[in-house]
């Protein structure tokens, strides 16, 4: 057994309470990866007996998996018609300035993953940007080096409200 599968057999039997639920398994197993492998996926489809295919069913449905390598960090940039209005496309190029990646994309040194997602349902403080599980409202140009600088290699993001208002 290699060291993914005994990942993934940790991973499962600490499920195993939980009625063996699918997707908190492949949540810890994006967790531990930042993505989810291919041969992660067939390992929990043999230990679980169920059908890889039902598997990458559930990962493609989901947006908050993803089946291709992400970076340490994953910054998603909302889109939908109230932050466009307020200027998200163009939060969402300087993101792809600083960062030299567009949407889909992760940096050379795997820090960053750029997305874009329709909305977060938090319209009111748009335009909203997202890193990780930070929320960024009323962004603005100016202030998207100041989020990038927080997750910076070296910098460790203190610990921020869910909803922050202001970068
Ligand atoms: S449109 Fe951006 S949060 Fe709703």
């Amino acid at each position: 057994m290699n060291a993914m599968q005994e990942q993934i057999r940790s991973i499962i039997h600490k499920h195993e309470g939980l009625k063996k639920n699918l997707i908190a398994i492949l949540l810890d197993i994006q967790s531990e990866n930042a993505y989810l492998p291919p041969e992660a996926l067939r390992t929990v489809a043999s230990e679980l007996a169920v059908p890889l295919i039902d598997i990458v069913g559930l990962a493609t449905f989901y947006r908050a998996f993803s089946l291709k390598p992400r970076g340490r960090h994953l910054v998603t940039v909302c889109l939908g018609t109230a932050c466009h209005v307020r200027g998200g496309p163009k939060i969402l190029s300087e993101f792809e300035k600083r960062l030299a990646v567009e949407p889909g994309e992760t940096t050379p040194d795997k820090q960053f993953t750029l997305e874009t997602v329709a909305c977060l349902g938090c319209c009111a403080i748009g335009p909203v940007v997202v890193v990780d599980r930070d929320y960024y409202g009323h962004t603005t140009i100016q202030r998207v080096n100041t989020i990038l600088k927080k997750y910076q290699r070296g910098n460790k993001p203190k610990a921020t409200k869910r909803v922050a208002k202001h970068a």
